[in-house]
């Protein structure tokens, strides 16, 4: 399904320039056949959900230090989960996923289900959250959308529709760019590279690595895109 390259090409830059983060696993470990664990995932793309990835961080280790392991958190009281929580904002994700861990462990024998079906069946895990999951910690190929993915789409294919609406196509799009092998990889690739390159404003087209099949890099109407509908 790499029939235009483009993911192709992404997956090339991701290797070497893929942002470091703690629930990530770096290439050379990767390449040694070690998997993501879907605890951290999970933690992770929940924490991230209103938060950027540079406030993520600290919380991020000091849960994983607390509790290393579902079951770990699932065992965990109320207040202390709420207590590290504090500061992240949006409580109600704080509780969502104390419920999400239980119900893991006690309906899923503490092994997180490996589909978006399965996954999206739980506590606090939307379409976003499931999809990220599964393509992250179980290579389905699934599509990840976020704000990143919508912006790199729309200026990829030079789409000039607004936002909310566009949203359906955005998303087609970039269900036809998911690879096979390596989905997770794909879109995390897609979200550094909207985070990174491919940003609002002042896109850094020269080093993109996508800059040769980018319709809006060749138009000029990257810093444009997407467009949003007046309120
Ligand atoms: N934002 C949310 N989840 C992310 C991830 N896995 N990588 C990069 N940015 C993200």
């Amino acid at each position: 399904q790499q029939h235009n390259g483009v993911s192709a090409d992404l997956l090339a830059w991701y290797d070497t320039h893929a942002r470091e983060m703690p629930w990530r696993v770096g290439p050379a470990a990767r390449a040694d056949g070690i998997r993501p664990d879907p605890y951290r995932v999970w933690l992770s793309e929940v924490m991230l959900q209103q938060t950027t990835v540079a406030a993520v961080r600290d919380y991020f280790h000091r849960f994983t230090a607390r509790w290393p392991t579902v079951q770990a958190l699932a065992a965990a009281p109320d207040e202390a989960v709420m207590g590290e929580w504090a500061g992240l904002g949006y409580y109600a994700r704080a509780r969502n996923l104390l419920k999400c861990a239980r119900v893991v462990v006690q309906e899923h024998a503490g092994r997180f289900p490996d589909t978006y079906d399965g996954l999206i069946a739980l506590p606090g895990i939307g379409p976003y959250t499931a999809a990220a999951i599964a393509a992250i910690a179980f290579d389905r190929a699934e599509t990840v959308l976020d704000g990143n993915v919508e912006r790199v789409m729309a200026r990829l294919y030079d789409i000039h529709e607004p936002l909310p609406g566009v949203k359906p196509e955005l998303k087609a799009r970039a269900a036809d760019l998911t690879p096979i092998e390596r989905p997770g990889d794909h879109a995390q690739a897609v979200m550094d590279l909207g985070a990174t390159i491919c940003t609002p404003k002042s896109p850094a087209c020269g080093i993109c690595p996508l800059r040769d099949p980018c319709l809006a890099r060749a138009r000029g109407t990257a810093p444009d895109l997407p467009r949003k509908a007046s309120k």
